[in-house]
């Protein structure tokens, strides 16, 4: 690299992320191991306490190493705001964006940051919303500031959407398929390209709007391949065919790619289902009528339902039936369990009077803020122990620690010998040989 190069490049940037959660605290500790000196603020004081104190909010590879490598280094920690962007050059906004009842986005919390940056703005700042927005919210972000501004300084204000995965996180950080960012002016874009410039990835600039925009494509298009699937998995059944083979075959295809495209209960988690519902509502805002995604919702909501009918279909009366769930976290590698379609699951099972033994390697904690241990519902850390006794084991997330059970142990515990196999993950062949009742997803 070129003297010179090295030194227009060589820039460290004073970097604020407003919110502490899966996207701000990860992305917070990548940017200060990129060199850049961090500040992550978030209103939450007893989780910026916890993180000072090294527990971290939730379960995700590498960031408890990530966190200790840089705090009080290059990254700290702090709930107090005025400070904070005061001293930032760069402020990515990665707050929540949680769905409102009729499907819409709920802004409040970055309206809110936008309000308090304006209040503290003291000098040139670029605000980026890394957060996933409906299209449009940079100009609303703007005009807030401009709203609310006690001092007139310049500042710019861009989209830097995030793509990571949970449980994948910071290899998503550092090796990303590609970096979108949505700008309005040479400086912003120049601010970013350097914030980024150790990362080898595609670089797409777009203007605001369009970046903005990709986010919500992209995670509908996903959502949409995972519904499509899933559509196939049910003819499937009707049909005596097997989905496995189906989505190998078309996956071999190039233009149609091996990526979701794993028949199963559906999608959840704090992504897909609150996009694809944003992106419908936008659209339907802007003028346009997103049909598509409707039928890909609906096709994912009837996908949970009819899994459990296809239990009862078994078991005939669910009431004091004592069902094992396996994994209860949206996917695995996380102990998130935001729109888990465990969720929707383990309530029907629930409402038919049946027991529950629910086990997760990580997100039981998670779980009994939502289902309180009881008559109903045990929870446990050892799949074997969960399937004593039972007359259905139900697979829900793919957790490796669930593959390689030893199946034949696990029968010789159970009532009944019954698996619905909620992501096609056991081998068929073998548990049918071993005894056991067996309900795929579309084969
Ligand atoms: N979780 C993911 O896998 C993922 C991936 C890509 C994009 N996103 C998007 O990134 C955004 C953040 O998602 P997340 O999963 O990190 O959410 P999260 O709920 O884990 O974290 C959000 C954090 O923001 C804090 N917060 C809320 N309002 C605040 C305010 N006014 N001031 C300061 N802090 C505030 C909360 O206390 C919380 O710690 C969302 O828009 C989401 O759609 C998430």
């Amino acid at each position: 690299m070129a003297k010179s190069e090295k030194k227009a490049t060589g820039k460290r940037y004073k970097i604020c992320v407003v919110g502490a959660g899966h996207v701000g605290l990860v992305a917070s500790a990548c940017f200060a191991e990129l060199g850049h000196k961090v500040v992550c603020v978030d209103n939450n004081k007893q989780k910026i306490n916890r993180i000072n104190k090294g527990r971290m909010p939730f379960y995700e590879p590498g960031i408890d190493e990530l966190v200790k490598k840089n705090i009080g280094k290059n990254l700290n920690f702090s709930s107090s705001f005025a400070g904070s962007i005061a001293r930032s050059e760069v402020i990515f906004i990665a707050v929540g964006t949680p769905p409102k009842s009729d499907g819409s986005a709920d802004l409040s919390s970055i309206e809110n940051v936008a309000a308090t940056i304006a209040r503290n703005i003291n000098s040139y700042k670029l605000i980026v919303g890394k957060s996933t927005v409906p299209v449009q919210t940079g100009q609303k972000i703007k005009e807030t500031i401009k709203r609310y501004e006690k001092k007139k300084v310049t500042f710019d204000v861009a989209s830097n959407p995030e793509f990571l995965r949970e449980g994948k996180a910071i290899y998503d950080f550092f090796y990303p398929d590609r970096i979108v960012i949505g700008i309005e002016s040479k400086r912003a874009e120049k601010i970013l390209k350097e914030i980024y410039r150790k990362i080898k990835a595609p670089l797409i600039v777009t203007d605001i709007n369009t970046a903005e925009l990709i986010k919500h494509a992209s995670n509908s298009f996903l959502a949409t391949k995972i519904s499509f699937i899933n559509a196939v998995a049910r003819i499937c059944d009707l049909a005596g065919a097997d989905v496995k083979k189906v989505s190998l075959a078309m996956g071999k295809d190039k233009r149609i790619g091996k990526e979701f495209l794993d028949a199963g209960v559906g999608y959840g988690g704090f992504c897909f289902p609150k996009d694809v519902e944003a992106f419908i509502y936008i659209s339907q805002k802007l003028g346009y009528s997103f049909d598509l995604l409707r039928q890909v919702k609906k096709i994912n909501d009837i996908q949970k339902a009819t899994f459990v009918e296809r239990v009862k279909e078994y078991l005939w009366i669910l009431k004091r039936k004592r069902i094992a769930i396996l994994g209860l976290s949206f996917k695995p590698d996380t102990d998130d369990m935001r729109f888990a379609p465990s969720i929707d699951i383990i309530n029907f099972f629930l409402k038919e009077g049946a027991m529950l033994n629910l086990c997760d390697p990580q997100s039981n904690l998670e779980a009994k803020k939502i289902f309180k241990t009881g008559r109903q519902v045990k929870y446990f850390r050892n799949p074997y122990r969960a399937c004593e006794g039972c007359d259905c084991i139900c697979l829900v997330t793919e957790w490796k620690e669930f593959k390689d059970l030893d199946l034949k142990k696990i029968k010789r515990s159970m009532k009944y010998p019954l698996i619905a196999d909620g992501r096609n993950m056991f081998d068929k062949d073998k548990a049918i040989k071993l005894g056991f009742e067996y309900i795929g997803v579309g084969r």
